[in-house]
């Protein structure tokens, strides 16, 4: 037994030390590997916000608003909400956080789908709550079962719409009938990390992707998130928000760590925002992208689930780790989906169409040879 077994909490204790002796990993070869594994932005942060940030360097020696007040001035306006409805925070996971140690606790739970975001069990039990895990309709959250599995100690549905990692979406309709019989002490989670890529694909397919906000504006008991970390190309500086009740998000306010979002961060935020030509190239490149690899990805026999994302996800037929690291060797960083109960499934980042064409090429290499199965492929 270890000297701090009976020290730590019991949700830490409880969580493990998965990783103990604590150890320090070679970092990733950014330079020489074709990072398409964790939903970044191929294209970097936009000029504008680059701009901001070396503009930003000469105050570093100073703390960073601890309110954020100009961005969330600039967000409020930008969606047409009060500032109180506005937090920002360390990334959109910084908001999940904040959220589970607001509203959860020792004998309460959180409801969500198999198969998403890998922070809600992170958050959730670091909260010592309970995480339900409800199983997927045709690789989409069934809202009707999550509707099902909450009781009276439920405090949070997390609802990742579009989902990490099956890229898969809930439209308006659902999501509306859904939070129509949500019963009054849970806070539906409307995490829309993805939100600019559903948007420009639900118009392309002529879906209603989202009205969250005007929920928001009829008073339901939900927080919405939204990041700087994907369309934006932020990822690095750590700065996301939630636009919810502002009785709610003042309790999360005052659970937050002290200067947790960066002057950087600060000035980068807003400067992306004003960059609406950035955004829309990255959401068309994504579009135009994720249809041909998917397609590509069809040739070769893999089943692929239609995205609403940056990313795909995809069916290989076989051990996806064996495969994943194959890809490495290659120079291809894709994520394996064995931790999420898909052993033969990867999420790869839609990328550049250089990087994509060093991806497929990745793909068919060596592993040609082998007689594949065909398979009938999704849309
Ligand atoms: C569903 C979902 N929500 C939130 C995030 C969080 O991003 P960040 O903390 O960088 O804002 C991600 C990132 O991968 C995600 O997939």
């Amino acid at each position: 037994m270890s000297r701090f077994f009976d020290l730590v909490s019991k949700p830490a204790r409880e969580m493990g030390t998965t990783n103990f002796p604590f150890v320090v990993r070679q970092p990733v070869e950014h330079r020489a590997v074709i990072k398409l594994d964790s939903n970044e932005n191929p294209f970097g942060p936009s000029p504008l916000a680059l701009d901001a940030m070396r503009s930003a360097l000469a105050s570093s020696s100073l703390y960073p608003d601890d309110d954020c007040t100009q961005l969330r001035l600039k967000l409020a306006e930008h969606h047409g909400l009060p500032p109180e409805q506005v937090l920002v925070t360390a990334g959109s996971t910084g908001m999940l956080s904040l959220l589970c140690q607001t509203l959860l606790a020792p004998g309460l739970n959180a409801v969500t789908s198999e198969r998403s975001f890998i922070v809600y069990p992170m958050a959730v039990h670091a909260a010592g709550a309970r995480l339900r895990e409800v199983p997927m309709r045709d690789d989409c959250f069934d809202l009707r079962a999550i509707l099902a599995s909450i009781d009276a100690n439920t405090r949070i549905v997390f609802v990742a719409n579009p989902n990490n990692p099956t890229g898969t979406m809930v439209e308006a309709e659902q999501v509306e009938q859904f939070l129509a019989r949500v019963p009054q002490h849970v806070v539906v989670v409307l995490d829309e990390a993805y939100y600019e890529f559903a948007l420009y694909f639900a118009s392309l397919r002529r879906m209603n992707y989202s009205r969250s906000l005007d929920y928001l504006r009829q008073g339901a008991s939900a927080v919405v998130l939204r990041t700087f970390s994907k369309a934006h190309g932020l990822a690095g500086l750590r700065v996301g928000y939630g636009l919810g009740p502002a009785e709610l998000l003042g309790y999360c306010a005052r659970m937050r760590n002290t200067y947790s979002v960066p002057s950087l961060a600060q000035a980068a935020a807003m400067a992306a925002l004003d960059d609406a030509g950035h955004i829309r190239r990255v959401v068309e490149n994504n579009a135009v992208q994720a249809r041909f690899l998917g397609r590509e990805l069809e040739l070769l026999g893999y089943r692929v689930t239609q995205t609403s994302a940056n990313f795909l996800c995809c069916d290989v037929n076989e051990d996806a780790e064996v495969l994943a690291n194959e890809l490495r060797e290659q120079g291809v960083a894709v994520r394996p989906l064995g931790h999420w109960g898909a052993p033969n499934c990867i999420r790869a980042t839609v990328g550049t169409p250089e990087q994509n064409q060093i991806f497929l090429e990745a793909m068919r290499g060596p592993r040609n040879s082998q007689p594949r199965p065909r398979l009938v492929g999704s849309d």
